[in-house]
């Protein structure tokens, strides 16, 4: 006799039937192209490290003609991370490519990552080609990057805003002469969900041997959609994403990794797929990058933000102090950090107050708390930043003198502390 399946059956299945997306990581290329994010050699490869700890599957690790400085980084990188595969950018062309590859052979897994624009604007302007110029292009330049490595990808740049017809037939040129990834970029970061999703889907039905590639998605976040869009296309297929620790690249960034990553992890309900990110090794990854690029993420920045785990409304304190899943998705934990922040501000209620002056070795009684509380808010509609000693000088003389406070102990010397080892952030 059979039996129907219980919930926890269910959901084994489900884990087993997850699909795995590899995550390509492009910090130390589109990442580092962006203003005020260029890294020197020593730079790219404590990156590249941190990047093979958290477990991404490839690192882009630059664009080797670009400079002599990147081309060695490059090669450093590829003869010392051997876990995840290292690619290479170039343009599709001879030297590029040579030049690619000679900064990559000596990876475990070395890939070459070669682009030409497909658009009508770029073909114009940019390139001076026609058409059918840039089929020709393709098919040679994929063609030696494939007698040099097996494993070759290309983009057709600006994708989002090309002719889908032609588009197809310039990836078709691409499976033809043996490109193993075919990445689809939202160059300027134009496309929508929806849109992007249909692109995926068309490019699946009418490239003939499209099984025999990978299809992979680059998203730019010009309209804040690269992460949305990524998301579509994996719905439709893709299963490789493009992405940047922070966000980081050209103009206003590419999808960011932390967001892809944890979108997958938390709504995996709707999302059943499994990347190889260790997801504690992500706060870790942000604040190294904060320290090389001389900048952090902006504080509301989703995952890795200074406040994506901080409260300070006083209904949020008493949600989260009563259980974290009132305002938090996911743990801080799972992303790395050591835990949530209460922040005391005029927006604070009496439940937070309480808890800090727990926490500060102080049990009030309700009307010790009421008076305190008066005197906080009082306090805290002149006042930004509240901190221990603040607190202190709130209590009545004989509670204050019960017991007294180490500096140490104080929020002040805990956020420097905090602060410090987060450097920028
Ligand atoms: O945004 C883009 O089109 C790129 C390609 C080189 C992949 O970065
Ligand atoms: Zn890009």
């Amino acid at each position: 006799m059979r039996y129907p399946a219980g919930p926890a059956t269910l959901r084994r299945l489900g884990a087993r039937l997850r699909e795995t997306i590899t995550i390509f990581d492009t910090t130390l290329r589109d990442g580092e192209q962006a203003p005020g994010c260029s890294m020197y050699l020593e730079e790219k490869l404590r990156m590249a490290r941190q990047l093979d700890r958290l477990g991404v599957d490839v690192i882009e690790a630059g664009f080797p003609v670009a400079s002599d400085g990147d081309f060695e980084a490059v090669r450093a990188v590829a003869r010392e991370v051997r876990r995840p595969k290292i690619a290479a950018l170039a343009r599709a062309g001879r030297d590029d490519i040579t030049r690619a590859w000679e900064a990559v052979e000596h990876a475990a897994r070395p890939r070459i990552h070669t682009f030409l624009a497909t658009s009508d604007i770029h073909l114009q302007y940019k390139l001076k080609i026609t058409r059918a110029q840039c089929l020709e292009q393709t098919a040679s330049s994929v063609a030696y990057a494939k007698s040099l490595c097996d494993d070759v990808e290309f983009s057709p740049e600006d994708a989002t805003r090309s002719d889908p017809e032609f588009l197809i037939d310039v990836l078709q040129q691409a499976v033809d002469v043996g490109a193993t990834t075919l990445n689809i970029p939202d160059t300027v970061g134009y496309t929508i969900p929806s849109e992007y999703a249909q692109l995926i889907r068309a490019i699946r039905e009418h490239v003939h041997g499209i099984e025999r590639a990978v299809i992979s998605v680059h998203c730019h976040n010009d309209l804040g959609l690269a992460v949305a869009n990524s998301l579509a296309a994996i719905g439709e297929g893709a299963r490789q994403v493009e992405c940047t620790v922070n966000g980081i690249g050209e103009r206003a960034g590419n999808a960011a990794l932390e967001e892809i990553v944890m979108a997958l992890r938390v709504r995996a309900d709707r999302l059943p797929y499994e990347t190889g990110v260790v997801t504690q090794e992500i706060v870790p990854s942000s604040r190294l990058l904060s320290e090389l690029i001389g900048f952090s993420a902006q504080p509301n920045k989703a995952v890795v933000g200074a406040n994506a785990f901080a409260h300070e409304a006083g209904i949020h304190q008493h949600g989260v102090l009563s259980n974290p899943l009132c305002y938090e998705i996911m743990t801080p934990e799972s992303v790395g950090l050591e835990a949530n922040r209460i922040v005391l501000g005029k927006h604070s209620g009496r439940h937070a107050l309480a808890r800090r002056y727990a926490e500060l070795g102080y049990e009030l009684t309700r009307e010790q708390l009421n008076s305190a509380y008066r005197r906080f808010s009082t306090l805290a509609d002149r006042k930004k930043n509240i901190y221990d000693l603040d607190l202190l000088s709130l209590l009545p003389t004989e509670l204050r003198r019960k017991r007294r406070i180490s500096p140490t102990d104080s929020t002040e010397g805990r956020l420097r502390t905090s602060r410090a080892a987060a450097g920028a952030r």
